[in-house]
């Protein structure tokens, strides 16, 4: 029986996908084969990524001036390869860090360039972000690297700065949360096991023009260009994740797109958060406006009871509710495909839950 899953990722796929996944999975229709069994080249799948590559388009709005690639090696390959094409342009470029991801970022593209870290809230343990319209950036960073949305700490920074240098965004588990202003970006990327579907994918929007300043040195498999010269075949690419991701795109063009999802995912927070606040039992340390609307990690006044918390959630149908090691707590992860009744779900146990101890 599947239970609700608050999973950070891989995280839960709507049903309704799954379920049709599972119809096609010994014959993709009129085909012979199951999707996985066929050639990334064959009519049948190019018409399957094509397909999918368009819906996401037009979910996000995505401009004409924007490639769209499908790759592999997850987020964290982003952080290696984000520098490798763009340490040549002036050999620095401004991180901001504001939780666990963001700090790897740095760490990683450190390791290929002279980064620069204007502004880290580790101090106080990742529990606010900036407006990063206020922050002085390097005149001579290549670009901006920040991270809307903190996955383990919950740390979202919710307005898109507008600024003079390219703005690059790891938006792994946010994007298609609600509408996004593709155009304030020059590169967005995500790992696509949160909100677009099964891990193995990680989805790069890049500016043309962005993109075709990317070192030209590089081996082609490192390099946008030859990515989107190919269509994202450049060699084989992850096609079971990719199909997934196209029913996930269709699922939430059906369901009303994001303007959809953006109104449930406030109303699922905004329920959850009210329940903490007006609590004693339960807290969220971060700062209000930095709350973020996917990832939700909340703390038990008495963390002696964290683990009768867990048992006794997942005996109640409620599952991965344990927060990050390095946060601890609790924390609930409520991507599109966890409905508003998953989370009012949870707020009954937690509120059971303290009756019962508190
Ligand atoms: C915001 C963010 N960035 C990067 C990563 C790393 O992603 P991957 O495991 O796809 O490399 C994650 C994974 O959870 C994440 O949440």
């Amino acid at each position: 029986m599947r239970k609700w899953n608050f999973c950070a990722g891989p995280a839960v796929i709507s049903e309704e996908v799954l379920s049709e996944v599972q119809s096609e999975l010994l014959e993709f229709p009129n085909s012979g084969s199951s999707i996985m069994e066929m050639s990334h080249r064959s009519k049948t799948y190019m018409n399957v990524a094509l397909d999918a590559k368009q819906d996401l388009k037009d979910i996000l709005k995505i401009p004409e001036n924007y490639e769209i690639l499908f790759l592999q090696g997850g987020a964290t390959h982003q952080f290696s390869m984000i520098p490798m094409n763009f340490n040549h342009l002036s050999g620095s470029a401004d991180y901001i860090t504001t939780g666990t991801w963001t700090k790897k970022a740095f760490i990683e593209g450190s390791k290929i360039m002279d980064l620069k870290e204007i502004y880290s809230s580790e101090k106080n343990n990742f529990t606010f972000a900036p407006d990063i319209e206020n922050l002085e950036l390097s005149d001579n960073a290549a670009y901006v690297h920040y991270c809307p949305n903190e996955t383990i700490q919950g740390n979202a920074i919710h307005k898109v700065p507008k600024i003079n240098k390219p703005l690059v965004a790891d938006m792994s588990s946010v994007i298609l949360s609600e509408p996004l202003e593709v155009d304030s970006f020059s590169l967005i990327y995500a790992g696509a096991q949160k909100n677009i579907g099964p891990a193995g994918l990680t989805i790069v929007i890049i500016k043309k023009e962005f993109m075709e300043r990317g070192n030209s040195n590089l081996p082609n498999l490192f390099r946008y260009s030859e990515h989107a010269k190919s269509d994202s075949m450049l060699n084989t690419p992850p096609t079971f994740s990719w199909y997934v991701a196209g029913k996930v795109f269709k699922w939430i063009k059906k369901s009303g797109g994001l303007d959809f999802f953006k109104e449930q995912n406030q109303l699922k927070a905004s329920n959850l958060y009210n329940f903490i606040d007006i609590s004693d039992f339960y807290l969220n340390p971060v700062k209000l406006e930095n709350r973020s609307i996917m990832n939700i990690p909340f703390m038990l006044n008495d963390n002696a009871l964290d683990s009768v918390f867990l048992s006794e959630s997942e005996e109640n149908g409620l599952m991965n509710l344990k927060g990050h090691r390095s946060v601890g707590g609790m924390r609930a992860s409520i991507y599109n495909a966890m409905p508003l009744e998953g989370v009012n779900e949870l707020i009954k146990f937690m509120d059971y839950f303290e009756s019962k101890y508190g």
